[in-house]
């Protein structure tokens, strides 16, 4: 019984939890949208046009904490989605779905925050994309051809910040959204069935067998979920 009460509120959590992940993304997504139309995405350009999307633009500050917020927390509440599937862990085809998609979903959301760190052209911001190149240079065959790609060749300039704003806003972001729906489908497939074997097996152990153990049950819920 306590089995079932566990794996009823892991379930639950990870299908709330996967909502919030959808609403945050298209936040970040709505918020990231409504900068573009301010943003300059240039060396120097970029900070003095957010400095004016705080400053002169009505509500810009308040865009710009929505978007830092739901961007950055996103990467929390999906870790922590990590945690609650792992724990409420099925094996069927929809919770590894999504498992596996909640783990892209990660990665991408990290990508973001990591494209995002030179696009306010910030002191530290350039500064810490400065080590982070290096680090990338020393990857084995790829690295310096990676490292072209990030910053347009050479050092850190205007080239820099357009590819990882188109990096970070045209493609980051619409992955971004792609799975995020792609593993609250799998979520709301997962309780759908999850429900329905329920309803099945109330349904065997009260007509014909009264006395099902729960290692009956538990072999039953295997059939069933793998037929499914
Ligand atoms: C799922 C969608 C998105 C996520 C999760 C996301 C995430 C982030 C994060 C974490 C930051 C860094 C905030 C900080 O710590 O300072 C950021 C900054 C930024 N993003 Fe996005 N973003 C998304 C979509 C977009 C889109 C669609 C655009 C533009 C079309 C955009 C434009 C920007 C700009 C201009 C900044 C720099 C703003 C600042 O430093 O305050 N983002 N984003």
């Amino acid at each position: 019984m306590n089995t079932e009460k566990y794996e009823f509120i892991f379930r639950r959590l990870a299908t709330i939890l996967a909502v919030s992940i959808l609403t945050l993304s298209l936040g970040a997504a709505f918020t990231g949208i409504l900068l573009a139309f301010y943003y300059e995405p240039s060396a120097g350009g970029a900070y003095e046009s957010l400095k004016n999307i705080a400053t002169e633009v009505p509500n810009g500050s308040l865009i710009r904490d929505v978007h830092d917020i739901a961007g950055n927390g996103v990467i929390v509440v999906s870790l922590i989605e990590i945690v609650v599937m792992f724990l409420g862990r099925k094996f069927t085809k929809s919770w590894l779905t999504g498992w596996i998609s909640v783990i892209f979903f990660t990665l991408n959301a990290i990508a973001l925050a990591w494209t995002a760190m030179i696009l306010d052209w910030s002191q530290l911001g350039y500064w810490r994309l400065s080590i982070e190149l290096q680090t990338i240079e020393a990857i084995p065959f790829i690295g310096s051809q990676l490292r072209d790609i990030l910053t347009g060749g050479g050092g850190i300039t205007t080239a820099t910040v357009e590819h990882l704003y188109t990096i970070h806003s045209y493609i980051l972001s619409v992955s971004a959204i792609a799975i995020a729906i792609t593993h609250l489908g799998a979520l709301l497939v997962q309780e759908r069935q999850q429900t329905r074997l329920q309803m099945e097996l109330k349904a065997i152990s009260s007509t014909s067998e009264p006395d099902l153990t729960q290692a009956e049950i538990d072999s039953n819920s295997l059939t069933f979920t793998n037929k499914n």
